[in-house]
């Protein structure tokens, strides 16, 4: 069991569809079933592929070895842009390899997710990806593995002994935020995010709380913690913020991830409160809208497609049965993208 750096990964099958003008289907086709791909076609994916240097990942051929030929990921929250993008990576790599993806969401329930985890187990599919709700130690994910069934956790790490996961460091993701906001002069910062059961709002509030406290340099750091982590719970904690007296309200908001600081954000805009001006607010995750919003909103940034390829790409080559398999827990580094929702240095640090 290791700890490696997430490295960016060579051409995908995506990237090669893309270069040749083709579905992903198609390419999966020539590289599966070139009988049922017209000549031209296939010429032109396989120019493609040498172009693009891309490398077919050799454990995948093990999913098309008499067994099932279904991958499940389980995610927190389908309505969530940052698992649209996790999921689409893990799509390319699992079709790749002549498989099928199927998407379940818990919607943050943790009764909801054992429900799933109960069907999936018995469907018995080739493998399961999952965000979960509660820590890594689900004792459904116990039975997957006494069942030969290989779990790949996403978006979370891990240390467990008998699952791979893929995750992005989310205390360094908090401190990028926090230590961004106090370098801009902010003395009143707030997190906003919740239920801080679920380890990355937890990390990504320690992070930030742990940068706060080396500076030293005085910075109040409260926590509002919200339900969901959802646009509606946004703008409630932002009608909550606007409802204290100006003189305690925060001057920065960090959000644990995009679709809250976008509640937040309207609900600002909603009480005639102008971000970065009066509040500056980063989000976490960069997703697409994060950049078209109408702040455009600084983020911390997660390689989404990379931890959802990542993550099906251990998972194949643990279903392979490959010797060479060794469970690793791979951790990408996030990166902060500063926009216009918290560019502006602040002033007055209010004390
Ligand atoms: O996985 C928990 C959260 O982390 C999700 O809401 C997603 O936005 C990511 O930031």
């Amino acid at each position: 069991m290791s700890i490696v750096e997430g490295k960016m990964a060579s051409a995908n099958i995506k990237q090669v569809a893309q270069h040749a003008g083709v579905s992903l289907g198609t390419v999966s086709n020539v590289l599966n079933r070139p009988d049922l791909v017209s000549p031209a076609t296939r010429q032109r994916v396989l120019d493609s592929i040498a172009t693009l240097g891309y490398v077919r990942n050799d454990s995948a051929r093990q999913l098309r070895a008499g067994r099932s030929r279904t991958v499940a990921i389980v995610v927190l929250d389908v309505s969530n842009p940052f698992f649209t993008d996790v999921v689409r990576g893990a799509e390319a790599v699992v079709e790749e390899a002549g498989g099928m993806l199927v998407v379940c969401n818990s919607g943050e329930d943790a009764d909801r997710e054992t429900r799933h985890l109960d069907m999936l187990e018995e469907q018995r599919v080739q493998g399961l990806l999952i965000t979960p709700v509660s820590d890594g130690r689900h004792p459904r994910l116990d039975a997957f593995v006494a069942h030969g069934i290989p779990v790949v956790l996403v978006d979370r790490g891990s240390g467990h002994p008998s699952r791979c996961s893929v995750a992005v460091d989310d205390i360094t993701g908090g401190r990028l935020a926090a230590d961004h906001l106090a370098d801009h002069g902010h003395r009143r910062i707030l997190y906003v995010g919740g239920p801080m059961t679920i380890r990355q709002v937890a990390d990504r509030h320690a992070g930030a709380a742990a940068a706060l406290t080396e500076r030293a340099d005085g910075v109040r750091f409260d926590v509002h913690e919200t339900p969901t982590l959802s646009v509606a719970a946004g703008r409630q904690a932002a009608d909550d913020l606007v409802a204290l007296p100006a003189s305690r309200r925060p001057t920065a908001v960090f959000c644990a991830n995009d679709l809250l600081a976008l509640g937040v954000l309207q609900g600002l805009t909603a009480h005639g409160l102008r971000v970065p001006h009066d509040i500056a607010l980063v989000g976490y995750d960069d997703i697409e809208f994060a950049a078209a919003a109408a702040v455009p909103l600084s983020s911390v940034r997660q390689p989404r497609e990379q931890l959802g390829r990542t993550a099906a790409q251990l998972l194949l080559e643990e279903s392979g049965g490959s010797a060479k398999h060794s469970h690793r827990h791979v951790v990408f580094q996030p990166e902060l993208v500063i926009r216009a929702s918290s560019a502006r240095e602040r002033k007055r640090a209010r004390s």
